[in-house]
């Protein structure tokens, strides 16, 4: 059984896709432990508490160094041994001592076609701002291994989405999301449950 956290900060959809795939059994050998948020409003801890996951907030607001507050996001994480942590919006920058703590275990969805429009500064509507204003044809979603960089670790699955006539950010945000983010994440998420249940 794959062990999972996910760390959100907002209205949570990702996390909603990966716990109706795991509810319906889309998605097998996967166990949803606990869901962590920055952000003390997130409808996504909503959703967790709505599915009886363990739900926390852990915020740099409470803290009075970053310092601090990356060991306590560690702290709550080793809590629940963890095979994977799932960023599924997760606007925090992962500390470097997560990553070199769960090396290759970290996985992040991003909302284009790495790497095109990704990077610092390119998170929520900027990447589909960025991706009209430059007149792509297609651009979609990205699920890739998180390393010490921004968006730069190796890419695990990608799916294209068309950009039609007369699209505002918002309108190519919602298909993106529809159309590839919450099918690949979940599907990502399998494709690591089989190989780790093969290992
Ligand atoms: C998604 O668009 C995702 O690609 C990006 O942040 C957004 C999170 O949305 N990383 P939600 O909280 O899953 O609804």
């Amino acid at each position: 059984m794959l062990r999972v956290g996910i760390l959100v900060s907002g209205g949570g959809t990702n996390l909603q896709s990966i716990i109706d795939h795991v509810e319906s059994g889309k998605i097998t050998g996967v166990s949803l432990e606990v869901v962590i948020s920055n952000n003390a409003d997130a409808y996504a801890l909503e959703r967790a508490k709505n599915h009886n996951i363990p739900a926390f907030c852990v915020s740099p607001k409470n803290y009075a160094t970053r310092e601090e507050f990356n060991d306590a996001l560690l702290a709550k994480l080793e809590e629940y041994r963890l095979d994977l942590i799932v960023l599924a919006g997760f606007l925090v920058v992962i500390p470097k001592k997560m990553v070199e703590r769960y090396p290759m275990q970290i996985i992040n969805i991003h909302p284009s076609l790495i790497p095109s429009f990704c990077g610092t500064g390119y998170y929520g509507l900027k990447v589909h701002e960025a991706a009209l204003a430059r007149g792509v044809k297609v651009s979609g979603a990205t699920v890739h291994y998180v390393d010490d960089g921004t968006d730069t670790g190796p890419i695990i699955m990608q799916k294209a989405v068309e950009v039609q006539e007369g699209d505002t950010p918002e309108i190519l945000q919602r298909r993106i999301m529809e159309q590839a983010e919450w099918k690949i994440l979940p599907a990502a998420i399998q494709k690591i449950a089989d190989e780790k249940n093969r290992a």
